[in-house]
């Protein structure tokens, strides 16, 4: 098929982060289908930025299949995929029910496996193009109170680099897969919890925009990067503490207290993300 435009894919982009990714790509010139779970939510994305949209379950292999087909019969090629779509159930584990515990996995884990073979299969033998996946600063370090969650964007990064290398051994060199790993932002997933004390460790950093997480996601896009930190500095600091577990464990309450009052201070001012 001839080259219309550059095509791109973001799924859950109905709102928070994916909506605000999904403008990116459009202001950058990009068909963009916006997908979501919910259709109204992703129709109303594409409404906002002029794209188009499409009822995708990221757990669903066809689903995320008709995708990479829709973006190719639009735009007449897949240039960039962003595997967004998420969930966050918080709590140990052993208070999660089997529903709960899968939902994050499916969606989180196996969702980014979906999407980015459906990518792959799409631009490998027809120019390339760049896989983004958000994962999570949960990716890279222990979450108390996230624990599957966490657990669901460990396999977003062991699955990412891993495939990235499965390419490269290939010879397959015009694909590019970049994971961001952000910590606490600002979206519709942490106005949720913010009375939630399992939640807490979310709120422990400075929260970031979403504008500040698009603005990592435009420098990987500019300049493919395996694993990015937003902020750099707290990837650094939660590699340190994957290196010294006790003292992780020592330093836990400090973080959880820092994250609550963060959560109530939040509450008392009533802001909308
Ligand atoms: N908010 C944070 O603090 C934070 C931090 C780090 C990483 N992340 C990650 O960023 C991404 C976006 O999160 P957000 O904060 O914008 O969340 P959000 O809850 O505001 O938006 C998530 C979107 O995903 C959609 N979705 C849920 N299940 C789906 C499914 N099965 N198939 C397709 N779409 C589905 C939802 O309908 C929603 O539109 C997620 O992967 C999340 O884990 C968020």
């Amino acid at each position: 098929m001839a080259r219309m435009s550059k095509g791109a894919v973001v799924t859950g982009s109905g709102q928070g982060l994916g909506k605000q990714i999904a403008r990116l790509l459009s202001d950058r010139g990009f068909t963009v289908l916006a997908t979501d779970v919910d259709l109204a939510k992703a129709q109303e994305t594409a409404e906002e930025i002029g794209g188009f949209a499409l009822a995708v379950d990221v757990r669903d292999h066809a689903q995320v299949q008709a995708a990479a087909a829709a973006i190719v019969e639009r735009a007449g090629s897949l240039d960039v995929w962003v595997n967004n779509a998420g969930v966050l159930v918080t709590g140990p584990a052993w208070e999660q029910d089997e529903a709960q515990r899968r939902l994050m996995i499916e969606v989180n884990s196996i969702g980014v496996m979906n999407g980015t073979v459906a990518a792959i299969n799409t631009m490998k033998d027809a120019g390339g193009g760049h896989i983004v996946n958000i994962a999570s600063l949960a990716g890279l370090v222990a979450v108390p109170g996230e624990a599957v969650y966490a657990g669901s964007k460990h396999a977003v990064l062991g699955f990412s680099l891993s495939t990235a290398a499965d390419l490269h051994l290939a010879k397959i060199r015009n694909i590019d897969i970049s994971c961001i790993c952000p910590d606490g932002i600002w979206t519709p997933m942490l106005h949720d919890k913010l009375e939630d004390p399992a939640a807490a460790l979310s709120f422990s950093g400075k929260l970031l925009t979403a504008a500040e997480v698009v603005k990592a996601v435009g420098q990987v896009l500019d300049k493919p990067r395996q694993v990015t930190a937003v902020p750099r500095w707290r990837g650094v600091q939660v590699r340190a503490l994957d290196a010294l577990p006790d003292l992780a464990l020592k330093a836990l309450p400090l973080a959880v207290g820092m994250g609550r009052r963060t959560q109530k201070k939040l509450v008392r001012k009533g802001l909308q993300p």
